[in-house]
């Protein structure tokens, strides 16, 4: 079922039951985090391995001091200024917070949503939600109600339709357990704003093996049916593979004069907020065409052209 009734989401998850919130990044797949068994379905819901981590999110910053046991100083100046947003804070956990959650770390990722559906929710609610991104594991993530449905619709008590995400990318994570804040993964959240909100750089650790840190950064993810192949030239690659049916991912160019079967151009003004927006449906869109190759661009390494560089790279087909 869809639909826009915060309190019927919030009696869902008050029972237990999976629902997909709304948030500003992409859609998640919630469930309280103090019932073991709503925690597991969502595993089960995703097909996601145990070892990949749930993020927490909260209605206010008030409720993380139960969650961890103790908050750095740069973790409260940035909290203080980017939430609710799309940045979440990884921490040492509390005892209230289930090993289910963490995946048996001894260390809890959280965030405040900006969303006013969602926010409302937990608020109704009064407890936290564990929510991971309301894909199928491995799958691109979802931006709108419809994408939620169309995958997970059965699994699901509930869609709570916030419209579009208005960022489009999984938020940014920031480690505080050591000294430095470290970015474990690229989000809507450039390093630039980050580094701004904390007053200094952030390290960077962004995982690309088999055990990472942070698991969601595993090699293949938020990845399509077709394969997706992301290259530094367009013309090139679209030579190289003549004969096929390709279609287009690009920034702003749209290749025109070349013979596409499906195109995605996600800003033609060239604005990389708009392009990271569109993104996952674009992906999307492109994966219900009927191309043997989706030909994807190098985004300018600059704000959040980082975060879908990232994307694409991890999205890219493995020969
Ligand atoms: O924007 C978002 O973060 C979305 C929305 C729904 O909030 N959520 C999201 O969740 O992207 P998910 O499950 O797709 O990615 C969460 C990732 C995990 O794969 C893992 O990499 C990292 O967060 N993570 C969570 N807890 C962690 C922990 N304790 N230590 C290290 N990494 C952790
Ligand atoms: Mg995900």
């Amino acid at each position: 079922m869809i639909g826009k009734d915060t309190a019927l989401a919030a009696s869902y998850l008050q029972q237990g039951k999976l629902v997909a919130i709304p948030t500003e990044t992409v859609y998640g797949l919630a469930a309280r985090i103090d019932l073991d068994e709503a925690v597991l379905s969502i595993f089960t819901a995703k097909n996601r391995p145990s070892f990949d981590p749930l993020i927490v999110h909260i209605a206010d910053p008030s409720w993380l001091g139960a969650l961890v046991l103790d908050i750095p100083e740069p973790a409260k100046k940035l909290m203080a200024q980017a939430w609710p947003g799309p940045v979440t804070l990884l921490f040492k956990k509390s005892e209230l917070v289930s090993d289910l959650v963490t995946s048996g770390n001894d260390t809890v990722a959280i965030r405040m949503p900006n969303h006013p559906l969602t926010l409302e929710t937990l608020r109704l609610l009064g407890s936290p939600v564990a929510a991971p991104s309301a894909n199928p594991f491995g799958y691109v993530s979802p931006t709108q109600a419809a994408h939620v449905e169309k995958q997970l619709g059965e699994k699901v008590a509930y869609i709570l339709d916030g419209g579009e995400s208005g960022i489009g990318l999984e938020s940014t994570i920031v480690s505080f357990i050591d000294a430095k804040p470290c970015v474990l993964r690229l989000g809507g959240m450039s390093l630039e704003e980050l580094e701004d909100l904390l007053g200094e750089a952030p390290a960077v650790n962004i995982s690309t093996h088999s055990n990472p840190k942070a698991p969601g950064q595993l090699d293949t993810h938020y990845a399509t049916g077709i394969p997706l192949l992301q290259t530094r030239s367009i013309r090139a690659a679209a030579e190289e593979f003549k004969g096929k049916n390709l279609a287009l991912l690009s920034f702003s160019e749209s290749y025109s004069d070349l013979p596409w079967v499906g195109s995605e151009v996600l800003s033609r003004e060239g604005d990389m907020k708009e392009a990271a927006q569109a993104l996952f449906a674009a992906m999307r869109r492109l994966d219900e065409g009927n191309a043997d190759f989706i030909l994807a661009e190098f985004f300018p390494e600059i704000g959040l052209g980082r975060a879908i560089n990232d994307r694409l790279q991890r999205a890219s087909h493995r020969k």
